[in-house]
């Protein structure tokens, strides 16, 4: 079960042109293209004649041509030419998906195409700053539930084990974190004082000595998270700190679109507050981030298979409490949505 009422990222920008194409996102297949304006389409895979993917087919103009017998949709899914020379029957249509697109993402609504809101889309705020330089790299496909991939972005902990030539320090193992509930999802969060910067940071940091490091590790509903990392001189950071004007600044962003129940398509990218244009710096950030998150990957197939699998049952530590409490709310809100899709179908 998934929630449907939410914005997803479908593609990156540049993976979707002129052609059609099959993507997967909760379990449909759905068929997307750009057409002549270059704006992006999306719709039901599946012819409604024999159900011959309509991705199959060829593009006729702005319409979608059926590659087996030549039902021709328009951008709205509705049926503009049947075969035979009769005439077109009602139901020769298929679903239009909402899409826009932000951020160099392609997002899709997967719910109820009439409280798409585009607003809703995650703010990214500093994503257009010409002070803020990104780095980013190709989506990654995990063989593992999303839900695995948001227990890990709420874990602030597994970096002491997982990413030990990255992200890792000593404070990492034991300071005990912090969870915080908001509107939108679950924040993990801990400051940890007075040490040697981890390996990937130290060699971005502009400054010399000990480092406070915020974990800021947050998810919001159904499955986009929010990776702050904070490394200011020690002695300036902390909850009452006054962070110092050498403060490095990372907000990681990461989107986990299930494809099926237990594959996820996972997007990423990193903003970061120091020289923006510093291509060199972009992709040394983008290969470390993309290494650590192949370590991700590594961790979380084999936790899908354990899982999947288990023989005995599993516990949970106190670690967990964010990663326990975002599962329960944003089960709910899928129970919640599925009961009002089960009165509105009555
Ligand atoms: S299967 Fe598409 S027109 Fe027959
Ligand atoms: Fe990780």
């Amino acid at each position: 079960m998934f929630l449907k009422n939410a914005w997803y990222v479908a593609a990156w920008s540049d993976e979707i042109v002129n052609e059609l194409q099959q993507v997967k996102v909760l379990g449909e297949k759905i068929c997307m293209f750009r057409n002549s304006d270059d704006e992006v389409i999306a719709m039901e895979d599946a012819c409604p004649h024999r159900k011959l993917p309509l991705s199959k087919g060829r593009i006729k103009g702005d319409n979608v041509e059926c590659g087996y017998h030549g039902l021709t949709f328009d951008c709205a899914g509705q049926c503009v030419w049947a075969p035979g020379g009769g005439r077109i029957p009602s139901a020769a249509r298929v679903r239009p998906y909402p899409v826009h697109e932000k951020y160099g993402l392609i997002w899709i609504w997967m719910g109820n195409a009439a409280i798409a809101d585009v607003e809703d889309i995650i703010d990214i705020p500093n994503f257009d700053s010409p002070d803020w330089g990104i780095n980013r790299g190709a989506a990654m496909e995990l063989n593992c539930n999303y839900l695995l991939m948001c227990d890990n972005l709420l874990d602030p902990t597994h970096v002491a084990w997982v990413h030990q030539s990255s992200f890792a320090a000593p404070a990492t193992k034991d300071t005990p974190l912090r969870v915080t509930k908001t509107d939108a999802g679950i924040i993990v969060h801990r400051w940890m004082m007075d040490h040697e910067p981890a390996p990937f940071y130290k060699k971005v940091v502009e400054f010399e000595g000990n480092c406070d490091r915020l974990q800021h590790y947050e998810v919001r509903y159904p499955s986009h998270a929010l990776i702050r990392a904070v490394f200011t001189p020690a002695g300036t950071g902390g909850v009452d700190g006054t962070l110092h004007k050498n403060t490095f600044v990372m907000d990681s962003y990461n989107f986990m679109t299930p494809t099926t129940e237990n594959e996820t398509r996972y997007y990423w990218f990193q903003l970061r507050n120091i020289r923006p244009d510093d291509a060199e710096l972009s992709a040394m950030m983008s290969k470390d981030v993309r290494d650590a998150f192949e370590e991700d990957r590594a961790v979380l197939d084999q936790v899908q298979i354990g899982m999947q699998e288990k023989t005995s049952p599993h516990i949970d530590l106190g670690i967990d409490a964010g990663q326990l409490r975002f599962r329960r709310q944003l089960e709910a809100m899928i129970a919640e949505e599925a009961m009002v899709d089960a009165k509105m179908s009555q």
